[in-house]
């Protein structure tokens, strides 16, 4: 979409009409609607179109409205409007790039855009011709459309220059090749025509420029309110004073004879200064070298020199030179020789029956001879610079220029000139008009009826003036204008342009288009001068004056002139002044000759293309915007052809198409012609038409070709076409698309089961492995069970290992937590002594580090209950009981002993008290006592008196029964008289008090549990003994024999 929203053209907003996707279209039908004001946008669509003053009527119209360029079909017509109006921007390049023709408002670059389009979709070449007077902006236009193309043409890297150098080359051009004229301050005086070279791609790749007939005459005369060409100026005015020295040129053109002539030498629109910087900055982009520059300069300057080149006449007769100081920057700025260079001017060799003669030229032929060889040094750089150009633009790369590649030429050249004084010049330039004529009705209006003819089509004859009586008066061989001029300066004798004249009346006095003053009836003599013959032009009667045709058509230069500068040393004229010329002895052809045949050459070029027309009219003389002159008008309308054009557009078709070329075309819009068509061509157009509902009127099919009458209805296909176009690049798209999507995902496809399978075989190879590898170890272990009693062999290492292994893993996990936890896994056989070590240290280990972490009273108490169990273990009956109570520091507080005691014992302090029970040694009385321990002895207390003090030396021993009884014995020495005998005692915490004094009076060892009875000592030597029986309770009593009987229950365990 190439546009949004709606969209204020220029060129009034009334033509936009921004559609339903947002495109600009059907501008033509809406512009109807506002004719009234700004008429209609193409001729065709003028009602009255056969009058001259609605056309004039209408372009006039849109000329106040600053709507310049109307379309006759697709003819553009533009009217300079010799201002700047703001429709040349990249935004309107943009806008119209890729549109067709008709959809949008008339434009230079809606035919540069088409053209451009045909040339890439029909490969074929194509020209622009643009025509029109001096002045009606025919230069500007193909500038405009260089520009176009430059920037909206795709660009190849390497030739993104190209489009630069394009447009540097029209500075540089016209700054040698234009000059002010009369009627165009910028007039170009030579024809161009540039050839564009666009590769298949549509990339410009290259330019090639033909130069016409260069006004040379100019360089040494100009009429007045005329100008030389601008380089002169260019280089007086923008030189460096350096540079200007260095050429010994002054600054002011006053001074130089050349440029004075028209004494004009400042123009407002011009700014010489700007130029020639323009100029400077262009020539090396152009790949002109420094040197090349300065020797261009050179001989711009001997131009001014020469002009300035004086002669005197001397007493004799005889010529001489009077400017010294002229003729010495000539022969440094022409690098020849110096008397050579004054021999030259003013003498001439002549070759008489193969002999050389120098004769001395007079005076007048001395200072034509000077002019003469200032125009062929200005005309053949000209030439030369062109080459030059050529060169910069010529496409050198062999790929672009590969046959694919098409050309688009433009055509600038002169219009149609009619002067007050019209010269050689203005006939050659009308002939080109006259040749430009035929060919437009050669190509339009005849070639439009034939074809018309041929196909079979009915036609109403146009009227149209057929220009080529006229083309044949000029260039007819032996009989025509030129071929006489040519004859007259051929011939030996006395021949002068009155002769010539003469010659002219003679032979074509009667032809219905020349005329002059002898042949003229009276009334047109009045207005004819005598040395003038008319033409009747196409475009209308011009007058030309003899006086300088032969002259001109000789265009002499004197061979003495050409051999001096044959030798110069300036690299540049001596490539245009060439050895072999001046070797030649036949005579080169006239100029008018040589302009007829470039001009059928230029035919030929344009034959072989497409045409476009731009025809240019210009509103003023006076270079004014805003004023439009009618009668200039009209006339321009008139010999331009726009009416005969116009006249034959309503009579015919708007558009013709060969029937391959439309079906091509359209082909999508029906559905039984699309995608190919296989029945005739003209079945398949018509199927077509029929389709897109074409009312009889509309169009015709002629043998080869379809022909629609109205623009309307193609635009009404073309964008049925654009509609269409979504819906074929879809179905192209959706099948490349699917194409390369079921190419991708087949390849995606391949990779991923090559993949896979590469996996999958890695992993089958790993599980592969691994199963081997457990067969291998099942089978290992099978036989290791089946060897296992054997000794460790290579049938069982596997398994006992694993045995041994699974052992050590598994003990890991189940170790003891605790020192009392006694479980433990059973060994296999093999490690039974190792597990046993295990076993042990691993108990060692739990004891040290439970004996680590216990606290010094717990330890105490451990140790007590430690020899407690060394004494009582496995001998006494209750001792199992025991061993979960505690043993306690003391089982009596230090209030409980009476102090009478504690004084008694003194420093001997009580470590551990208990409550006891005695029982006299004999009768068996029980008492109650306190048994107290000190660190010396063990003290028996009744109540507040020591009842006995034993001595832990006196201490013999420590008796119990095995029972669960509380009962013991503390055998003393008999010796000791002190005492009275051993001592029996009931404790009810009888292990903690035998421990405690065991451990005090260090006799563990000491302590006796006895089997059956315990016997003790009485005083003198007497013996008492305690028996122990088992019964239902505890009972202490004298027994039988005198003996203490101690009944001890059963425990019940
Ligand atoms: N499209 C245009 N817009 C503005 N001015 C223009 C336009 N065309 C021509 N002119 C003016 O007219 C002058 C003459 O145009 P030019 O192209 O040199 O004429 P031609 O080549 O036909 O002799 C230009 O210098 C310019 O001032
Ligand atoms: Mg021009």
């Amino acid at each position: 979409m190439r546009y949004r929203g709606r969209v204020r053209s220029c060129h009034g907003a009334h033509f936009i009409e921004v559609g339903v996707e947002g495109r600009v279209r059907l501008v033509m039908e809406s512009a109807l609607t506002a004719r009234d004001r700004v008429g209609v946008q193409d001729f065709v669509l003028l009602e009255n179109y056969t009058s001259e003053a609605a056309f004039i009527e209408n372009l006039q119209r849109r000329f106040r409205e600053n709507l310049i360029y109307t379309y006759i079909g697709s003819v553009l017509v533009s009217v300079n409007p010799y201002k700047d109006l703001e429709i040349y921007s990249r935004q309107h390049m943009e806008r119209y790039r890729g549109v067709s023709f008709y959809e949008i408002s008339p434009h230079i670059y809606a035919v540069s855009g088409n053209t451009y389009r045909a040339m890439r979709t029909e490969r074929k070449d194509q020209c622009i011709l643009i025509s029109g007077e001096s002045g009606a902006g025919k230069t500007e236009t193909s500038k405009k459309i260089l520009l176009y193309y430059a920037f909206t043409c795709p660009a190849h890297d390497c030739m993104a220059s190209l489009g630069d150098r394009l447009l540097q080359s029209t500075p540089v051009l016209e700054a040698f090749g234009n000059a002010k004229t009369l009627r165009n301050d910028n007039s170009s005086r030579f024809g161009k025509y540039m050839d564009v070279h666009f590769d298949f791609r549509g990339v410009p790749v290259g330019g090639h420029i033909l130069n016409y007939l260069l006004e040379k005459s100019r360089v040494v005369h100009q009429n007045h309110g005329e100008r030389n060409f601008h380089i002169f100026y260019q280089l007086l005015g923008g030189g460096e004073d350096e540079l200007l020295k260095r050429l010994g040129l002054e600054r002011s053109p006053q001074k130089y004879r050349y440029l004075v002539k028209g004494n004009c030498s400042r123009v407002s629109s011009i700014n010489d200064n700007n130029s020639w910087k323009a100029v400077r900055k262009a020539l090396p982009v152009l790949g002109f070298t420094e040197e090349e520059v300065q020797e261009l300069l050179n001989i711009v300057a001997s131009v001014l020199h020469l002009g300035n080149t004086q002669f005197g006449e001397g007493d004799e007769g005889e010529t001489h030179i009077t400017t010294e100081a002229q003729i010495k920057s000539l022969t440094e700025l022409l690098g020849v020789d110096d008397s050579a260079l004054r021999q030259a001017l003013t003498h001439k060799k002549l070759i008489a029956n193969g002999e050389e003669m120098i004769s001395p030229l007079n005076f007048e032929q001395a200072g034509s001879a000077r002019d003469a060889l200032a125009k062929a040094i200005y005309g053949r750089t000209f030439t030369w610079l062109v080459e030059k150009i050529n060169q910069s633009l010529t496409d050198n790369d062999e790929v672009y220029s590969s046959k694919c590649s098409s050309f688009i030429g433009l055509l600038d050249i002169y219009g149609f000139e009619v002067l007050q004084h019209n010269s050689f010049e203005q006939f050659c330039i009308n002939y080109c008009n006259e040749k430009l004529q035929q060919l437009f009705i050669e190509l339009t209006l005849r070639c439009e009826q034939e074809e018309y003819e041929t196909e079979g089509i009915a036609w109403e004859t146009v009227q149209y003036f057929d220009n080529k009586i006229i083309c044949d008066l000029i260039e007819e061989k032996h009989k025509g204008i030129i071929s006489i001029l040519d004859e007259e300066c051929l011939r030996p004798g006395e021949a002068c342009d009155i002769s010539f004249l003469e010659k002219l009346e003679d032979s074509l006095g009667g032809h219905a288009h020349f005329l002059t003053h002898k042949l003229a009836n009276g009334k047109t003599r009045r207005i004819m001068n005598r040395e003038d013959f008319r033409l009747l032009h196409y475009a209308g009667e011009v007058n030309y004056n003899v006086s300088g045709f032969l002259e001109k058509n000789n265009d002499l230069l004197y061979r003495s002139l050409k051999e001096v500068m044959c030798q110069s040393n300036n690299q540049m004229l001596s490539q245009f002044f060439c050895r072999e010329e001046v070797i030649d002895q036949k005579r080169p052809e006239m100029a008018a000759t040589q302009f007829k045949n470039s001009l059928t050459k230029l035919m030929d070029i344009l034959m072989s293309k497409e045409p476009s027309y731009v025809r240019c009219i210009k509103p003023n003389d006076a270079k004014q915007p805003g004023r439009f002159e009618e009668v200039l008008v009209r006339h321009q309308v008139k010999y331009l052809g726009l009416m005969e054009n116009l006249r034959v557009r309503r009579a015919g078709f708007a558009y013709r198409r060969r029937f391959e070329a439309f079906l091509q075309r359209y082909k999508p819009l029906c559905s039984d012609t699309w995608p190919n068509w296989h029945g005739k061509l003209s079945e398949g157009v018509s199927t077509l038409v029929q389709h897109l509902g074409y009312k009889p009127e509309e169009y015709k099919l002629g043998r080869s070709k379809i022909f629609i009458r109205f623009p309307k209805t193609l635009f009404a296909t073309e964008d049925a076409l654009e509609a269409k176009k979504p819906v074929i690049v879809l179905t192209l798209q959706t099948a490349w698309r699917g194409y390369r999507e079921r190419a991708k995902y087949h390849r995606i496809r391949r990779a991923v089961i090559v993949i896979q399978s590469a996996w999958r075989g890695m992993k089958a190879r790993r599980r592969a492995r691994k199963r081997r590898q457990a067969a291998e170890l099942i089978r290992r272990f099978v036989k290791g069970f089946i060897f296992r009693h054997q000794e460790y062999c290579l049938e069982n290492d596997y398994f006992l290992d694993h045995v041994r292994c699974s052992f050590l893993k598994n003990l890991r996990k189940d170790l003891p937590k605790t020192v009392l936890d006694k479980s433990w896994l059973t060994p296999p056989p093999s490690l039974t002594e190792a597990s046993e070590h295990l076993r042990r240290m691993h108990m060692q280990n739990m004891v040290r580090k439970y004996c680590r972490s216990i606290m010094p009273e717990w330890r105490k108490q451990l140790e007590q209950k430690v020899v407690a169990s060394e004494i009582f273990k496995g001998q006494k009956d209750n001792y199992p009981h025991s061993v979960a109570k505690l043993f306690l520091g003391t089982r009596l507080e230090s209030e409980q002993i009476n102090l009478n005691v504690v004084q008694t014992l003194g420093s001997d302090k009580v470590q551990y008290g208990s409550v006891v029970t005695k029982y006299d040694r004999r009768g068996f009385k029980a008492r109650p006592r306190q048994l107290l321990l000190t660190a010396s002895s063990a003290v028996l207390v009744d109540r507040t008196k020591i009842k006995q003090r034993i001595d832990y030396a006196a201490l013999r021993g420590i008796s119990v029964s095995q029972l669960s009884d509380g009962i013991f014995v503390l055998h003393v020495h008999n010796e000791d008289n002190k005492q009275k005998g051993d001592v029996v005692l009931h404790s009810d915490h009888v292990f903690e008090v035998i421990t405690k004094v065991a451990i005090m009076a260090d006799t563990t060892n000491h302590v006796n549990i006895s089997q059956g009875s315990i016997r003790f000592a009485v005083a003198r030597g007497k013996e008492g003994i305690i028996d122990f029986t088992r019964g239902s309770e505890l009972k202490v009593a004298k027994g039988k024999r005198g003996h203490l009987l101690v009944t001890v229950p059963q425990l019940n365990t």
